[in-house]
């Protein structure tokens, strides 16, 4: 036999779990919508270099998470690993800086990264993503975190930390590099065998190594704050100010570097609780040089991403979720070949005014028909058989509380729409 489920680390997502998955989208379009983000979709092919030029060649996402895909001649092509690259590739193509103010975007797409999958942790997953360009002030940066927390108390969930830090320029950053670089030296023999091969490539990532013993040296390793220069010390300080202004809880954390390469000043992550050890709600930050790398000029950017997988398994712990697809306003149940002539096109005709409704032409009888009110959640029953016909009449059933009413058969579809809007 063969093995076609789908592919590990990629769900399907149907019946229940879309309609969640869609009202929480609605909303969070909607914020972005109130914060003036307009929507951008990039495709989800990119030619590689669009990644292994930003994101950084060293970066797991380029070394070993990206799936490639055959393009034309010798091009290679791949399934997007995030959103930030894709984006400034666009941004620059259609010379979206030409508008000189600052630029809000948003995307909600799937990514896809070669991972070991376990919770929290998918082969193809969502993100929401903002990007925030050309402006190059902190108080851009605590709208990017305001965003998200304001984004995160409206869904319910209060159950998280903000860890900010900044991680300088690429000049003040290798400056740092080599000073980590010498106090781990000294503690070789500590490191984990990962942090060892990261050693000179990426020894930026020891610092969010999982390994007690690593976590043990970082902590008292130089703090990356100690390396900035003072336009950095300035801007981190410009963010915790308007941060404090707008009451957002957070905590300076000098081990948020990330693992993406395009980063300067600002970053950060939203952690929870919530989740297990894939604990990263978001993560963003600034990336004022990211442009350079497309041959482009520098431009100011910073924004996040943000994984609907994880936020959905924060929902769903919480029990902020409905437990029920939203059932029809209106069964309407044809009581034999006459009602349901007469029952048809005022179902459809009900339907195109904007009511939810569900014409039970596969009922044999009205214990069937009163039995799938209930399976399907109706909020009313319509039942019409041969006598209510003959008296130009209609029972209507009020599913919550089992209360009945007699209506004019010409009037159901206004007495459905009064009580539609009620
Ligand atoms: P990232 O930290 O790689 O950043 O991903 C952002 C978020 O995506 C994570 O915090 C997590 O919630 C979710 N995520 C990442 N990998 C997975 C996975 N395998 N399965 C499920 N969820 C996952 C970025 O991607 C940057 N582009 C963010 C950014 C935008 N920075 C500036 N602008």
């Amino acid at each position: 036999m063969k093995d076609l489920r789908a592919v590990r680390g990629m769900q399907d997502l149907y019946g229940l779990d879309s309609y969640q998955w869609n009202l929480v989208e609605s909303k969070i379009k909607k914020l972005f919508a109130d914060f003036g983000y307009q929507e951008i979709r990039t495709p989800t092919l990119e030619k590689k270099e669009v990644f292994s030029d930003s994101v950084g060649g060293d970066t797991d996402i380029v070394q070993k998470q990206m799936y490639q895909v055959q393009g034309d001649s010798e091009e290679t092509l791949v399934l997007r690993p995030e959103g930030t690259a894709g984006f400034m590739r666009a941004f620059l193509e259609h010379r979206l800086y030409e508008s000189n103010r600052p630029e809000r975007f948003y995307y909600y797409l799937p990514m896809f990264r070669h991972e070991r999958p376990q919770k929290g942790r998918l082969r193809q997953f969502h993100q929401f993503g903002a990007e925030l360009l050309l402006d190059p002030t902190p108080e851009a940066d605590a709208e990017i975190i305001y965003f998200l927390h304001h984004l995160y108390q409206f869904l319910g969930v209060q159950e998280y930390q903000i860890k900010v830090n900044n991680v300088g320029t690429p000049q003040t950053r290798e400056a740092y590099k080599t000073n980590l670089r010498e106090y781990l030296k000294e503690r070789w023999d500590d490191l984990c065998d990962l942090c060892k091969s990261r050693f000179e490539r990426s020894v930026l990532r020891v610092l969010d190594c999982k390994n007690e013993k690593c976590q043990a040296l970082v902590q008292k390793a130089p703090s990356i704050l100690e390396s900035l220069d003072e336009e950095c010390r300035k801007h981190l300080a410009g963010v915790e100010k308007r941060l404090t202004h707008l009451n957002v809880p957070y905590e300076i954390d000098p081990l948020i570097v990330r693992g993406l390469d395009y980063y300067q000043k600002t970053t950060f992550e939203f952690t929870s609780s919530l989740l297990g050890a894939q604990s990263a709600l978001t993560g963003g930050g600034r990336y004022d040089g990211l442009s350079t790398r497309f041959g482009g000029k520098p431009y100011p950017a910073v924004g996040f991403g943000l994984g609907m997988e994880r936020l959905m398994l924060v929902l769903q712990t919480k029990q902020l979720l409905p437990s029920a697809l939203e059932g029809p306003f209106v069964l309407l149940a044809p009581l034999g070949e006459a009602a349901l002539d007469y029952l048809f096109p005022v179902a459809f005709q009900l339907k195109a005014q904007g009511i939810n409704c569900h014409l039970a032409y596969e009922s044999k009888n009205l214990k069937q028909s009163l039995k799938l009110a209930d399976k399907l959640q109706a909020t009313y029953t319509l039942m019409v058989g041969d006598d209510e016909l003959a008296q130009k009449k209609a029972i209507l059933k009020r599913m919550t509380d089992g209360t009945q009413e007699t209506l004019s058969l010409t009037d159901i579809q206004e007495e459905i729409l009064r009580r539609s809007s009620k």
